[in-house]
Protein backbone atom coordinates (compact mmCIF):
# COMPACT_ATOMS: atom_id res chain seq x y z
CA UNK A 1 0.00 0.00 0.00
CA UNK A 2 2.16 2.23 -1.01
CA UNK A 3 1.61 3.72 -4.67
CA UNK A 4 2.27 7.57 -3.99
CA UNK A 5 4.78 6.78 -1.23
CA UNK A 6 6.11 10.51 0.15
CA UNK A 7 4.07 12.30 -2.54
CA UNK A 8 3.15 15.99 -2.62
CA UNK A 9 -0.53 16.92 -3.74
CA UNK A 10 -0.72 20.33 -4.48
CA UNK A 11 -3.47 19.75 -7.07
CA UNK A 12 -5.19 17.58 -8.28
CA UNK A 13 -2.95 16.67 -11.82
CA UNK A 14 -0.37 16.05 -9.31
CA UNK A 15 -2.13 12.25 -9.75
CA UNK A 16 -2.35 10.45 -12.88
CA UNK A 17 -5.10 8.86 -13.92
CA UNK A 18 -4.38 5.86 -13.28
CA UNK A 19 -3.35 6.70 -9.43
CA UNK A 20 -6.56 8.49 -9.27
CA UNK A 21 -8.17 5.02 -10.23
CA UNK A 22 -6.42 3.37 -7.85
CA UNK A 23 -7.59 5.75 -4.71
CA UNK A 24 -10.94 5.25 -5.57
CA UNK A 25 -10.69 1.58 -5.77
CA UNK A 26 -8.54 1.53 -2.50
CA UNK A 27 -11.43 4.01 -1.20
CA UNK A 28 -14.28 1.76 -1.86
CA UNK A 29 -12.96 -1.84 -0.72
CA UNK A 30 -12.41 0.46 2.75
CA UNK A 31 -15.77 1.72 2.70
CA UNK A 32 -17.17 -1.92 2.05
CA UNK A 33 -15.25 -3.00 5.03
CA UNK A 34 -13.14 -5.47 2.31
CA UNK A 35 -9.76 -4.16 3.68
CA UNK A 36 -8.59 -2.80 7.17
CA UNK A 37 -5.25 -0.52 6.72
CA UNK A 38 -3.01 0.21 9.91
CA UNK A 39 -1.21 3.37 9.44
CA UNK A 40 0.70 4.93 12.52
CA UNK A 41 1.98 8.11 11.74
CA UNK A 42 1.44 11.79 13.01
CA UNK A 43 -0.50 13.95 10.47
CA UNK A 44 -0.83 17.93 10.92
CA UNK A 45 -3.54 19.87 9.99
CA UNK A 46 -2.98 23.99 9.16
CA UNK A 47 -5.96 25.32 8.40
CA UNK A 48 -6.42 29.32 7.85
CA UNK A 49 -9.61 29.13 7.17
CA UNK A 50 -12.92 27.46 8.55
CA UNK A 51 -13.60 23.55 7.62
CA UNK A 52 -15.70 21.20 8.89
CA UNK A 53 -15.73 18.50 6.54
CA UNK A 54 -12.55 17.97 5.71
CA UNK A 55 -11.16 18.73 9.18
CA UNK A 56 -13.22 15.92 10.49
CA UNK A 57 -12.99 13.71 7.81
CA UNK A 58 -9.34 13.52 7.41
CA UNK A 59 -8.94 13.39 11.24
CA UNK A 60 -11.52 10.05 11.17
CA UNK A 61 -9.76 8.95 8.56
CA UNK A 62 -6.50 9.39 10.54
CA UNK A 63 -7.81 7.52 13.71
CA UNK A 64 -9.27 4.47 11.84
CA UNK A 65 -5.87 4.57 10.03
CA UNK A 66 -4.47 4.15 13.93
CA UNK A 67 -2.62 7.46 13.50
CA UNK A 68 -2.58 10.86 15.21
CA UNK A 69 -3.93 14.02 14.86
CA UNK A 70 -2.73 17.63 15.52
CA UNK A 71 -4.79 20.04 14.90
CA UNK A 72 -2.54 23.49 13.94
CA UNK A 73 -4.96 25.90 13.95
CA UNK A 74 -3.23 29.63 13.44
CA UNK A 75 -4.71 30.68 16.68
CA UNK A 76 -3.23 28.33 18.90
CA UNK A 77 0.30 28.52 17.27
CA UNK A 78 2.92 31.16 16.49
CA UNK A 79 1.33 30.79 12.73
CA UNK A 80 -1.26 33.30 13.99
CA UNK A 81 1.23 35.49 15.49
CA UNK A 82 3.14 36.27 12.24
CA UNK A 83 6.36 33.50 12.62
CA UNK A 84 7.08 33.50 8.60
CA UNK A 85 6.02 30.01 7.17
CA UNK A 86 9.52 29.06 5.74
CA UNK A 87 10.59 28.49 9.22
CA UNK A 88 7.30 27.15 10.15
CA UNK A 89 7.70 24.70 7.06
CA UNK A 90 10.96 23.43 8.32
CA UNK A 91 10.57 22.87 12.51
CA UNK A 92 6.96 21.07 11.16
CA UNK A 93 8.67 19.03 9.16
CA UNK A 94 10.85 17.94 11.96
CA UNK A 95 7.55 16.34 13.68
CA UNK A 96 5.15 15.48 11.75
CA UNK A 97 4.55 12.56 9.08
CA UNK A 98 2.31 14.75 6.15
CA UNK A 99 0.94 18.24 6.61
CA UNK A 100 -2.54 18.68 5.66
CA UNK A 101 -3.20 22.49 4.86
CA UNK A 102 -5.61 25.21 4.21
CA UNK A 103 -4.84 28.14 3.35
CA UNK A 104 -5.63 31.10 0.38
CA UNK A 105 -2.73 31.47 -1.83
CA UNK A 106 -1.39 28.22 -3.95
CA UNK A 107 2.01 30.16 -3.51
CA UNK A 108 1.55 29.43 0.36
CA UNK A 109 1.15 25.83 -0.07
CA UNK A 110 4.44 25.62 -2.70
CA UNK A 111 6.33 27.23 -0.65
CA UNK A 112 5.55 24.57 2.31
CA UNK A 113 6.04 22.14 -0.05
CA UNK A 114 9.63 23.72 -0.95
CA UNK A 115 10.77 23.78 2.58
CA UNK A 116 9.64 19.98 3.42
CA UNK A 117 10.63 16.63 3.13
CA UNK A 118 7.24 15.42 4.53
CA UNK A 119 4.11 14.81 2.15
CA UNK A 120 1.90 18.65 1.93
CA UNK A 121 -1.60 17.53 0.89
CA UNK A 122 -3.77 20.74 -0.40
CA UNK A 123 -6.99 20.55 1.81
CA UNK A 124 -8.10 23.94 -0.48
CA UNK A 125 -6.78 27.01 -1.19
CA UNK A 126 -7.86 29.34 -3.62
CA UNK A 127 -6.77 27.80 -6.40
CA UNK A 128 -7.88 23.74 -6.28
CA UNK A 129 -9.52 21.33 -3.84
CA UNK A 130 -8.67 18.33 -4.82
CA UNK A 131 -9.51 16.59 -2.20
CA UNK A 132 -13.03 17.51 -2.55
CA UNK A 133 -12.76 16.17 -6.24
CA UNK A 134 -11.47 12.66 -5.41
CA UNK A 135 -14.57 12.04 -3.13
CA UNK A 136 -16.90 14.00 -5.96
CA UNK A 137 -15.13 11.22 -8.75
CA UNK A 138 -15.57 8.79 -6.20
CA UNK A 139 -19.50 9.27 -6.02
CA UNK A 140 -20.08 9.86 -9.87
CA UNK A 141 -18.49 5.88 -10.19
CA UNK A 142 -20.84 4.49 -7.30
CA UNK A 143 -23.89 5.93 -9.31
CA UNK A 144 -22.68 5.00 -12.79
CA UNK A 145 -20.69 2.37 -12.46
CA UNK A 146 -17.85 4.32 -14.35
CA UNK A 147 -16.48 8.07 -14.83
CA UNK A 148 -15.44 8.09 -18.89
CA UNK A 149 -17.74 9.13 -20.88
CA UNK A 150 -19.99 10.69 -18.16
CA UNK A 151 -20.99 14.40 -18.20
CA UNK A 152 -20.62 16.51 -15.35
CA UNK A 153 -21.96 20.16 -15.38
CA UNK A 154 -20.50 22.78 -12.63
CA UNK A 155 -22.75 25.46 -12.51
CA UNK A 156 -21.95 29.13 -10.84
CA UNK A 157 -18.54 30.38 -10.07
CA UNK A 158 -15.41 28.94 -11.85
CA UNK A 159 -13.81 29.17 -8.27
CA UNK A 160 -10.95 26.47 -6.61
CA UNK A 161 -13.61 23.30 -7.06
CA UNK A 162 -14.19 23.95 -10.71
CA UNK A 163 -10.33 23.72 -10.98
CA UNK A 164 -10.12 20.70 -9.46
CA UNK A 165 -13.20 19.77 -11.41
CA UNK A 166 -12.02 20.25 -14.72
CA UNK A 167 -8.87 18.66 -13.96
CA UNK A 168 -10.49 15.98 -12.64
CA UNK A 169 -13.06 15.06 -15.02
CA UNK A 170 -10.54 15.50 -17.85
CA UNK A 171 -7.79 13.22 -16.06
CA UNK A 172 -10.47 10.77 -15.93
CA UNK A 173 -12.42 10.67 -19.28
CA UNK A 174 -15.36 12.65 -18.07
CA UNK A 175 -16.84 15.46 -20.31
CA UNK A 176 -17.24 18.61 -18.35
CA UNK A 177 -18.98 21.57 -18.73
CA UNK A 178 -18.64 24.84 -17.06
CA UNK A 179 -21.58 27.59 -16.72
CA UNK A 180 -20.68 30.65 -15.11
CA UNK A 181 -21.72 34.53 -15.97
CA UNK A 182 -18.74 35.60 -18.00
CA UNK A 183 -17.00 37.45 -15.36
CA UNK A 184 -16.56 34.35 -13.45
CA UNK A 185 -14.84 31.78 -15.47
CA UNK A 186 -12.16 29.78 -14.15
CA UNK A 187 -8.71 30.77 -15.14
CA UNK A 188 -7.34 30.52 -18.80
CA UNK A 189 -4.38 28.34 -17.62
CA UNK A 190 -6.96 25.87 -15.83
CA UNK A 191 -9.31 25.29 -19.16
CA UNK A 192 -6.18 24.71 -20.78
CA UNK A 193 -4.31 22.84 -18.78
CA UNK A 194 -7.84 20.28 -18.88
CA UNK A 195 -8.41 21.23 -22.59
CA UNK A 196 -4.13 19.55 -22.94
CA UNK A 197 -5.15 16.64 -20.48
CA UNK A 198 -8.08 15.91 -22.53
CA UNK A 199 -6.51 16.00 -25.59
CA UNK A 200 -9.90 16.44 -27.26
CA UNK A 201 -11.17 12.92 -26.65
CA UNK A 202 -13.70 14.80 -24.02
CA UNK A 203 -15.52 17.79 -24.12
CA UNK A 204 -14.20 20.85 -21.65
CA UNK A 205 -16.76 23.14 -22.35
CA UNK A 206 -17.41 26.75 -20.80
CA UNK A 207 -20.37 28.95 -21.63
CA UNK A 208 -22.68 31.53 -19.90
CA UNK A 209 -25.89 29.61 -20.73
CA UNK A 210 -26.97 27.33 -17.91
CA UNK A 211 -29.80 25.35 -19.99
CA UNK A 212 -27.42 24.67 -22.76
CA UNK A 213 -24.87 23.00 -20.07
CA UNK A 214 -27.69 21.07 -18.17
CA UNK A 215 -29.08 18.88 -21.16
CA UNK A 216 -28.53 15.50 -20.57
CA UNK A 217 -25.82 15.58 -18.72
CA UNK A 218 -25.53 12.65 -15.62
CA UNK A 219 -24.01 15.11 -13.22
CA UNK A 220 -24.89 18.58 -11.94
CA UNK A 221 -22.85 20.32 -9.42
CA UNK A 222 -22.95 23.51 -7.90
CA UNK A 223 -21.06 25.78 -5.18
CA UNK A 224 -21.13 28.67 -3.18
CA UNK A 225 -21.36 31.72 -4.94
CA UNK A 226 -19.01 33.78 -2.51
CA UNK A 227 -16.15 31.55 -1.22
CA UNK A 228 -13.84 32.21 1.58
CA UNK A 229 -12.27 35.18 1.49
CA UNK A 230 -14.49 36.71 -0.67
CA UNK A 231 -17.54 37.77 1.78
CA UNK A 232 -17.20 41.48 1.02
CA UNK A 233 -18.43 40.83 -2.41
CA UNK A 234 -21.48 38.02 -1.72
CA UNK A 235 -24.45 40.88 -1.82
CA UNK A 236 -23.00 42.17 -5.06
CA UNK A 237 -22.35 38.32 -6.75
CA UNK A 238 -26.30 37.11 -5.88
CA UNK A 239 -28.47 39.12 -8.74
CA UNK A 240 -25.22 37.97 -11.54
CA UNK A 241 -25.21 34.50 -10.28
CA UNK A 242 -28.82 33.88 -10.12
CA UNK A 243 -29.49 32.23 -13.23
CA UNK A 244 -26.96 29.87 -12.39
CA UNK A 245 -29.39 28.24 -9.43
CA UNK A 246 -29.26 24.61 -9.43
CA UNK A 247 -32.96 23.99 -9.17
CA UNK A 248 -36.38 21.82 -10.19
CA UNK A 249 -36.48 23.82 -13.17
CA UNK A 250 -33.31 23.01 -14.59
CA UNK A 251 -32.75 19.42 -13.26
CA UNK A 252 -35.72 18.66 -15.76
CA UNK A 253 -32.70 19.49 -18.60
CA UNK A 254 -30.63 16.65 -17.70
CA UNK A 255 -30.49 13.04 -17.80
CA UNK A 256 -33.72 11.36 -16.50
CA UNK A 257 -30.50 9.65 -13.80
CA UNK A 258 -29.19 12.87 -13.33
CA UNK A 259 -27.28 12.95 -10.06
CA UNK A 260 -27.03 16.21 -8.18
CA UNK A 261 -23.63 17.22 -5.90
CA UNK A 262 -22.37 20.05 -3.53
CA UNK A 263 -19.13 20.23 -1.78
CA UNK A 264 -20.96 21.62 1.22
CA UNK A 265 -21.72 24.15 2.91
CA UNK A 266 -24.56 25.52 0.90
CA UNK A 267 -26.94 28.42 0.86
CA UNK A 268 -30.21 27.29 0.34
CA UNK A 269 -31.97 29.47 -1.78
CA UNK A 270 -29.09 31.05 -3.50
CA UNK A 271 -26.86 28.62 -5.66
CA UNK A 272 -29.22 25.39 -4.86
CA UNK A 273 -32.76 24.90 -3.93
CA UNK A 274 -33.69 23.33 -0.71
CA UNK A 275 -35.93 21.05 -2.66
CA UNK A 276 -33.06 20.25 -4.76
CA UNK A 277 -30.93 19.70 -1.85
CA UNK A 278 -33.36 17.58 -0.23
CA UNK A 279 -34.69 15.63 -3.24
CA UNK A 280 -34.57 12.39 -4.73
CA UNK A 281 -31.69 13.18 -7.27
CA UNK A 282 -29.04 14.63 -4.72
CA UNK A 283 -26.41 12.31 -3.21
CA UNK A 284 -24.79 15.38 -1.54
CA UNK A 285 -24.08 13.67 1.84
CA UNK A 286 -22.71 10.29 0.30
CA UNK A 287 -20.98 12.73 -1.34
CA UNK A 288 -19.77 13.96 1.76
CA UNK A 289 -19.22 10.93 3.48
CA UNK A 290 -16.85 9.73 0.34
CA UNK A 291 -14.56 12.57 1.59
CA UNK A 292 -13.43 10.25 4.58
CA UNK A 293 -13.02 7.11 2.57
CA UNK A 294 -11.20 8.42 -0.85
CA UNK A 295 -8.71 10.97 2.25
CA UNK A 296 -8.19 7.26 3.77
CA UNK A 297 -6.92 5.40 1.11
CA UNK A 298 -5.03 8.78 0.46
CA UNK A 299 -3.54 9.08 3.77
CA UNK A 300 -2.54 4.97 3.20
CA UNK A 301 -0.88 5.23 -0.18
CA UNK A 302 0.85 8.52 0.45
CA UNK A 303 2.18 7.41 4.11
CA UNK A 304 2.54 3.13 3.79
CA UNK A 305 0.86 0.95 6.17
CA UNK A 306 2.51 -0.93 9.10
N1 LIG B 1 -16.40 20.76 1.26
C1 LIG B 1 -15.53 21.17 2.20
O1 LIG B 1 -14.31 21.25 1.98
O2 LIG B 1 -16.11 21.45 3.39
P1 LIG B 1 -15.40 22.15 4.62
O3 LIG B 1 -15.10 23.57 4.24
O4 LIG B 1 -16.41 22.06 5.74
O5 LIG B 1 -14.14 21.41 4.94
N1 LIG C 1 -15.41 27.37 -3.01
C1 LIG C 1 -15.65 27.17 -1.59
C2 LIG C 1 -15.51 25.73 -1.24
C3 LIG C 1 -15.76 25.40 0.20
C4 LIG C 1 -15.54 23.96 0.50
C5 LIG C 1 -14.69 28.02 -0.80
O1 LIG C 1 -13.52 28.10 -1.18
O2 LIG C 1 -15.11 28.64 0.18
Amino acid sequence: MEALKGRDVLGIADLSTEEIQGLLHLAAQLKAGQVNLRCNKVLGLLFYKASTRTRVSFSVAMYQLGGQVIDLNPNVTQVGRGEPAVDTARVLDRYLDILAIRTFDQKELELFAQYTQIPIINALTDWEHPCQVLADLLTVQECFGSLAGTTLTYLGDGNNVAHSLMLGCALMGMNIRIATPSAYQPDNSIVEQARQISGGRTEVILTDDPVIAAKGVQVLYTDVWASMGQEASADERIPVFHPYQLNEQLLTYADPDAIVLHCLPAHRGEEITEEVMEGVRSRIWDQAENRMHVQKALLASILGTD
